[in-house]
């Protein structure tokens, strides 16, 4: 593929991306960004890429600037990724923190489209299903993507996306199929759900605590030192002996002292101390 944008153009919009949310494209990656600079251009109402950095320099209103790093972010995901981690929270953790208290909190910081937060209500409905009452659980789903983030509030999926890590099963059960042929996830599943647009790397709003926070497949793209930042950030939210879950190419070695590595039914989870 030629290269059409030349490197120091491309340089300058990958500084502007990372500065606002980590991720990094150099090397090899920056032909991923180059990839996507038409559509940022047709967001900046720019005319040329060095037009649009020099947009990204003067400083873009909130939705411009918004629309420019949805552009920027991959957001590749699927239903129960990673089938391992999804029966490891089934079998052992989720059941481990309602015995722990009958109001479980999670929180997927970084869901993407949706099917992470979902796999996990379908799980925690699943779990729920061979309780007595008195147990509920919520799930704060959030992403810095806004568009991301939308989809992920629709809760409304192509045949390709369900194909994609769910069984017919639950396809059946907790999805309905719409006349446009999207499936729409139940009404029941997206109550216990509320959808927040947040940024890992800026510092936190809000003192929510949670039993559960899951951040998987983020990190990879983040600096070091971003990626301690991240981890700090996310371990003020869990509660004492709550559950941080990382993708299965991420570890958190020597990223914080809060946190002890534990092998759970086959999967790396990380322990918050007391
Ligand atoms: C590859 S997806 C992973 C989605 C899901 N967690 C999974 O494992 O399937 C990475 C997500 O991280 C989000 N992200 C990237 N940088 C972020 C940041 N600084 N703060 C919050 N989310 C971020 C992206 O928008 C994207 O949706």
């Amino acid at each position: 593929m030629p290269q059409l944008i030349d490197e120091s153009t491309l340089k300058e919009v990958a500084q502007f991306i990372e500065e606002a949310v980590g991720i990094i494209y150099e090397g090899n990656n920056l032909f991923q960004l180059e990839k996507r600079i038409p559509e940022m251009m047709w967001a900046a109402g720019a005319l040329s890429p060095k037009d649009l950095v020099a947009r990204l320099e003067r400083g873009l209103d909130r939705n411009c600037r918004q629309a420019i790093l949805d552009i920027a972010t991959n957001n590749e995901t699927l239903f129960f990724r990673d089938e391992r981690v999804f029966s490891a929270l089934k079998e052992v953790l989720i059941p481990t923190l309602w015995a722990r208290h009958p109001h479980v909190r999670i929180w997927s910081s970084c869901c993407s489209t949706g099917q992470e937060v979902y796999s996990l209500a379908i799980i925690s409905e699943e779990v729920l299903e061979k309780m007595s009452s008195g147990f509920r659980y919520s799930i704060v789903a959030s992403d810095v993507s806004e568009r991301a983030l939308v989809a992920a509030r629709n809760g409304r999926y192509s045949q390709l996306q369900v194909e994609r890590g769910l069984s017919g099963q639950r396809l059946e059960k907790y999805f309905v199929l719409e006349q446009d042929e999207r499936w729409s996830i139940h009404p029941k599943i997206k109550r216990n759900i509320e959808f927040k647009l947040c940024n890992l790397l800026e510092a936190s709003q809000s003192s929510d605590q949670f039993d559960l926070v899951l951040c998987r497949n983020m990190l990879i793209y983040q600096r070091p030192e971003n990626r301690k930042r991240i981890v700090n950030k996310l371990v003020k939210h869990l509660k004492p002996e709550g559950y941080l879950l990382v993708g299965g190419s991420e570890s958190l070695l020597g990223l914080s002292d809060e946190l002890k590595m534990e092998s759970l039914a086959g999967t790396i989870v990380y322990k918050k101390e007391n």
